[in-house]
């Protein structure tokens, strides 16, 4: 039987030289796939009250969408900045190169509410963490985070895990 790992397709040298990146798009594009990778995203929060879904961009909002409708509830996006047309807050985060910076809808989410968060893929954890940020600004509280894949050299999970976050992916690829 095919895993979540064999879906997706690595592409060498993208977006630079020495870079294998990851490419879910095959995943997504297949049927059983993305059910797949939906239902085993999901299969830890099962008995866990989740409030809101909160993806990021870009990938993130792919993925939280399905989750949203199959937990019936609300979703939430976080933007790179400049995209989100109400009144944001902003929280600033490091990329390889320079710095990046996301935002949240100031009323997108109310104290209290219990909050998924979803991205296709944890390398720094640096998105994450930025979005994590955001959540608990607004007194939210994050459940879980969910990702497709892990990319465990880069320290994204043990990184989230000091912040007391519990962190959950369908599958690891050592390297870059
Ligand atoms: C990729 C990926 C994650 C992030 C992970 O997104 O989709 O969101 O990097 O990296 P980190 O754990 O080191 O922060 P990218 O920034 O390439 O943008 P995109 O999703 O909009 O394409
Ligand atoms: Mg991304």
């Amino acid at each position: 039987m095919k895993t979540i790992r064999d879906y997706i397709r690595t592409i060498p040298d993208f977006p630079h030289e020495g870079i294998m990146f990851r490419d879910v798009t095959t995943l997504f594009s297949d049927a059983r796939g993305f059910r797949m990778a939906i239902d085993q995203l999901l299969h830890p929060y099962a008995g866990t009250p989740i409030d809101k879904v909160v993806g990021l961009e870009a990938r993130g909002f792919i993925l939280g969408g399905a989750i949203a409708h199959q937990l019936s509830v609300g979703f939430v996006p976080i933007r790179k900045k400049g995209k989100l047309p109400g009144k944001t807050i902003e929280q600033a985060y490091q990329l390889e190169y320079g710095e990046a910076v996301m935002e949240l809808h100031d009323d997108a989410l109310q104290p209290g509410d219990k909050v998924l968060l979803v991205d296709d893929l944890l390398a720094t954890g640096g998105t994450a963490e930025a979005g994590i940020r955001l959540v608990e600004r607004l007194g939210a509280q994050v459940m879980g985070c969910a990702f497709i894949i892990d990319l465990p050299a880069l320290g994204g999970a043990a990184r989230l895990e000091k912040l007391g976050m519990q962190v959950h992916s369908l599958c690891a690829f050592e390297g870059l």
